[in-house]
């Protein structure tokens, strides 16, 4: 199974991974996390280029592109193979934050990013994708002035509201796929939901 999460930033994406790893571990799965954009050798590398303040110039085109090269290495070395050898595989971001940030952030045509994307990925989609969902800016006052503030996270508050309306958008187009937590509570409820979720889809599943 390939699991997502997804979210604005600052929506504790990061800090809820490994917990979530740590439970589906309990119950006898082998796990695998990873993160976009990264998760590679050649990923990390891009992500430099990607996550750099003094990149202002960047063109969202170009920004696009790079995001896919990076998520195109990663699924070919990591995701794949792990799936394949029957590994969970646990993803904080992936497509979806592309359509997310370059297509309704930077208003670009979402039809010509999914051609991307399917490009990008051979095609490879989520089983399931966890929405953490927050206000926006919450979401920036946490990241703010940490080591994580990035190029990404310096765009206007507009950018980032179009974002996360742009996840409910998305969230609503495939609600099989989507699950939405609202992340603004405290961690451990936010796990706690995490965790029901995984219960319900992977562990329990409809039907047994
Ligand atoms: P990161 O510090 O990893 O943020 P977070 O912890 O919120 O995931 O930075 C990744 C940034 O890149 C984040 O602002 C979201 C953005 N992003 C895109 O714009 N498009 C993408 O396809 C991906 C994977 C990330």
């Amino acid at each position: 199974m390939f699991i997502t999460l997804e979210g604005p930033d600052g929506s504790g994406k990061s800090t809820q991974i490994n917990p979530l790893a740590d439970y589906l571990k309990d119950q006898g799965y082998s796990v695998l996390i990873t993160r976009e954009p990264g998760g590679t050798p050649i990923g990390d590398q891009i992500r430099l280029i990607l996550s750099d303040l003094k990149n202002t110039g960047m063109h969202p085109r170009s920004e696009t592109l790079l995001f896919l090269a990076a998520r195109a290495q990663l699924v070919e070395q990591i995701i794949r193979p792990h799936l394949k050898e029957g590994h969970v595989v646990l993803c904080d971001r992936y497509a979806d934050s592309t359509m997310a940030y370059q297509g309704y952030g930077h208003q670009n045509d979402l039809e010509q990013i999914k051609t991307l994307l399917n490009f990008a990925t051979g095609g490879l989609k989520p089983d399931l994708t966890l929405l953490l969902d927050m206000d926006v800016e919450e979401g920036l006052r946490r990241k703010a002035g940490g080591s994580e503030w990035n190029r990404l996270d310096a765009y206007s508050l507009e950018f980032h509201q179009r974002v996360r309306q742009g996840y409910h958008s998305l969230a609503a187009s495939e609600p099989e796929r989507w699950v939405m937590i609202e992340a603004g509570g405290s961690p451990e409820d936010v796990q706690a939901a995490l965790r029901q979720v995984v219960q319900d889809r992977l562990i329990t599943p409809v039907g047994s």
